[in-house]
């Protein structure tokens, strides 16, 4: 894996639970995960097996039952509702399986959609970056591939070309963790590969983490982990 600063995300003895008039379901159960800064992890599983549970967890998105979570040396779920959210938008950058881009926005107002919330969550942070948001845009897009395709509606791009442009969108911020839930479950064998090997490039260009939830068999030689969610807990290949 080569050296290391550190560890980005501590989770130990995390337990979900879902509660419902019918009874009790666990989802996780004692689930350890450490992953360093920089380092790619994909997570493979079959369908209800808590996938997506964990990454909203890492995500700050849902709180845990029980168990201790730690993202860049904070606990998500100490902090008050407005700085959770500042936190997120700060740290952690989300890509879905849908590519849930604003229909009514072009490529680069996508992208761009981030650094507004940016402004309105984070006060006084301010951006990390001597370029402008749209510089930081542009250059984003450049690095996906779709440099030339800045002013194109969502309606007139591929599958593969949409969800570039969602990876650019949860890049803007320059956050220090990648969450993709099934990035490439709506694309064809290849383009899934061609994501996979581009998540690959921004890791080692920004020393992003990468947690990624996939069924794509190509992803695993990509990334320097490929881990198991299996009755509630992580398990090496
Ligand atoms: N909000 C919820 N309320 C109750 N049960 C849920 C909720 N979210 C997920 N579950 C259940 O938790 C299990 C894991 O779901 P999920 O994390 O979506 O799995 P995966 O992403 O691996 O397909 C499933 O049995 C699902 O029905
Ligand atoms: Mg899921």
């Amino acid at each position: 894996m080569g050296a290391q600063d550190g560890t980005l995300v501590e989770i130990d003895g995390l337990r979900k639970e879902f509660s419902s008039a019918g009874g009790s379901t666990i989802v996780l159960d004692d689930l350890n995960l450490s992953v360093a800064r920089g380092e790619s992890v994909a997570i493979m599983g079959p369908s209800g097996s808590g996938k997506s549970t964990l990454l909203h967890i890492i995500g700050a998105l849902e709180q845990p039952t029980a168990g201790r979570v730690s993202v860049d040396g904070v606990d998500p779920f100490a902090l008050k509702p407005n700085e959770v959210a500042a936190f997120r938008n700060r740290t952690i950058g989300f890509v879905f399986q849908d590519h849930a881009l604003l229909p009514q926005c072009t490529a680069i107002e996508n992208v761009l959609v981030p650094t507004l919330a940016r402004k309105m969550a984070d006060e006084g942070a301010g951006p990390t970056s001597a370029l402008t948001p749209v510089e930081c845009a542009m250059e984003l897009l450049e690095r996906v591939g779709l440099g030339n395709r800045c002013n194109s509606w969502p309606a007139e791009l591929s599958g593969g070309e949409r969800q570039r442009v969602a990876i650019a969108r949860a890049m803007i911020n320059r956050p220090r963790l990648l969450l993709c839930d099934e990035p490439t479950g709506n694309l064809d064998a290849a383009t899934g590969h061609m994501i996979g090997k581009l998540f690959i490039d921004l890791q080692r260009a920004e020393n992003v983490s990468l947690i990624v939830v996939t069924h794509n068999e190509s992803f695993a030689p990509l990334f320097n982990r490929t881990l198991h969610l299996k009755a509630g807990r992580l398990a090496n290949s």
